[in-house]
């Protein structure tokens, strides 16, 4: 701020220049004149006049910051929000060292250069503080000396020793593209043994056979992105490119920046919060009728409700009117169910089981190379699509989703049991969760053999107090998040819809709504932790008769 903006204003960043632009443009479309006129824009990259090591040219370092006014502030919270397009903390740390060692540039060439920091470089010795890597699990093997260049000069040894210091020792550069490749061929269903990354190209017949029930299917058909919501918008605008402006259809109640997505950018969208028959009933008269739309979105299960579609109809439904279907598979997960053959996008949040460990973040796509829209898709990723994942996340997520497979066996197995805890107590009215909700012939028509029902359900109890009773007294971790290793418990529905709880209400989303992420623990331990916090519900419900 110092260097670029004033004391006073406020900034935003994002991984390239062209997304600081979008969201420029996103808050000129809503803002008064005066808001607007408080913006700017700085874009930095690597300053390749200084020396720096091979290692860290290609890791292509740039940060962009759009400044603000106060007021504008929460024109940019929101794109920044729904879009999910902002930086990760590790490229914010990275960047920021590079930026207080001189080492970054504007990116507009000729553009007058802002006086660097007369100090020498300081970023080694800040990171002499350990790495935020999880130095016990199995990592590439680092290659010593990595970026070391004897002879050169001492600011190039510097950042040789910074890279290291932060980077090299727990990675080498060239791991990282395996890592993506290891991902993506994870996420289609064709990579499932847990081995160790090498840099030897995978066998070619690797995707041959996968999971997803689609032959064709190729690493390339699979993008990758910061985050989940990065996913899910970047899909609605690959769709708005790919086939033109037209309205989308939000079909069921789904996590709550979906929604925000398709109503704020592009033409809007009709939206079915119910997700029932007879929504497709609806929705099938106004096709019939003439109505077009770009897309229906919706998630498999949904967030809290756990509730399905009806794919197969809905996929009938986009052959015959001439619509895309994109499915947020980050509930159900791809080793539970395959929804792949129903769509023509499958998004996923990795942030969530895929990982596990909830150090970092991550989203996917996949476009079903059998889709009507495919060859539109691809066009438009060819010049529109930036791939902004941080190497150093891809790393992470890489390692953490080795096992995932397995996981997901044991958080199945849990869900259940605790389930069962549940429904058995008188206090609760009822348990959400996609073995036991109406929709769950929906569920299991898409359920893979062997999958189970996941890890994500929710309770209501019949009265406030002992809703209140059991979220203080249960002993896991509490908070919004989900698909975490370790159990999370949240009152969801007061933290995402706090600003509208009777419109959720409507679609029997209730304010008082208890969601439960499942985690790895002992099934017996995790289930006497319930038991404990509804004995304690029990008893509060005891002294108040
Ligand atoms: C179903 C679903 N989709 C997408 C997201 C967004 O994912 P991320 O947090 O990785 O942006 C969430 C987050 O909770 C979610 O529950």
């Amino acid at each position: 701020m110092a260097r670029f903006g004033n004391k006073d204003a406020k900034a935003f960043l994002f991984p390239t220049r062209q997304i600081a632009a979008r969201c420029v443009s996103f808050v000129k479309a809503r803002a008064p004149p005066a808001v607007i006129a408080s913006l700017d824009t700085v874009t930095l990259v690597l300053d390749t006049t200084k020396q720096v090591p091979e290692a860290l040219a290609s890791l292509s370092p740039v940060i962009a910051a759009v400044f603000c006014s106060q007021e504008a502030f929460p024109f940019l919270k929101q794109y920044w929000q729904h879009s999910g397009d902002g930086v990760s903390s590790r490229r914010a740390e990275f960047c920021h060292s590079l930026f207080q060692d001189g080492l970054l540039c504007l990116e507009d060439v000729g553009a007058p250069q802002p006086p660097t920091s007369p100090k020498p470089c300081r970023g080694p010795k800040r990171y002499q503080r350990g790495s935020s890597v999880d130095m016990t699990k199995t990592t590439p093997s680092p290659r010593p000396g990595a970026g070391r260049d004897a002879g050169t000069a001492p600011e190039v040894q510097e950042t040789s020793r910074f890279l290291e210091e932060r980077f090299g020792r727990n990675l080498d550069v060239s791991f990282v593209q395996p890592a993506r490749s290891a991902i993506k061929r994870r996420i289609a269903g064709s990579l499932r043994s847990d081995s160790e990354l090498t840099t030897t190209p995978p066998p070619e017949n690797e995707m041959a056979s996968n999971s997803r029930g689609v032959v064709n299917l190729r690493e390339e058909d699979v993008y990758l992105f910061p985050c989940g919501m990065s996913a899910i918008f970047n899909s609605h605008r690959a769709l708005l490119g790919a086939r033109g402006s037209m309205k989308s259809i939000e079909f069921g109640f789904a996590y709550v920046d979906t929604l925000k997505i398709l109503e704020k950018f592009g033409p809007g969208v009709v939206f079915y919060g119910n997700a029932s028959e007879s929504d497709l009933d609806n929705l099938e008269k106004r096709l019939e009728d003439g109505e077009r739309f770009l897309a229906l979105f919706c998630e498999f299960p949904s967030n809290p409700l756990l509730s399905c579609p009806n794919l197969a109809r809905i996929r009938q439904l986009a052959d015959k009117y001439d619509f895309a279907v994109v499915v947020d598979e980050t509930i159900g997960t791809f080793a539970n169910v395959n929804v792949l053959p129903f769509a023509d996008i499958v998004a996923s949040s990795l942030t969530k089981i895929f990982s596990g460990d909830c150090n970092v973040m991550g989203g996917s796509a996949i476009f079903n190379p059998n889709g009507r829209y495919y060859a539109a898709l691809k066009r438009w990723a060819r010049t529109e699509y930036e791939d902004t994942y941080w190497p150093e996340d891809v790393i992470f997520l890489e390692r953490n989703s080795r096992d995932f497979a397995s996981r997901i066996d044991r958080i199945n197995a849990n869900a259940e049991a605790i389930c069962d805890v549940l429904r058995e107590c008188p206090l609760v009215k009822s348990v959400f969760y996609p073995k036991y909700n109406q929709s769950r012939a929906n569920y299991e028509a898409c359920q893979l053999p062997g999958g189970g029902y996941g890890g994500l359900l929710s309770v209501v109890f019949r009265n406030r107090e002992q809703a209140i009773a059991f979220y203080d007294a249960v002993d896991t971790a509490k908070g919004p998040s989900l698909g975490t290793n370790f159990t999370l418990t949240s009152p969801y529905v007061l933290l995402a819809h706090y600003q509208e709880l009777d419109w959720a209400e409507q679609f029997g989303v209730e304010r008082d709504l208890i969601r439960i992420s499942v985690g790895l623990e002992e099934t017996e331990n995790i289930v006497n932790v319930f038991k404990a916090a509804l004995r304690v519900a029990e008893e509060d419900a005891g002294s108040q008769k």
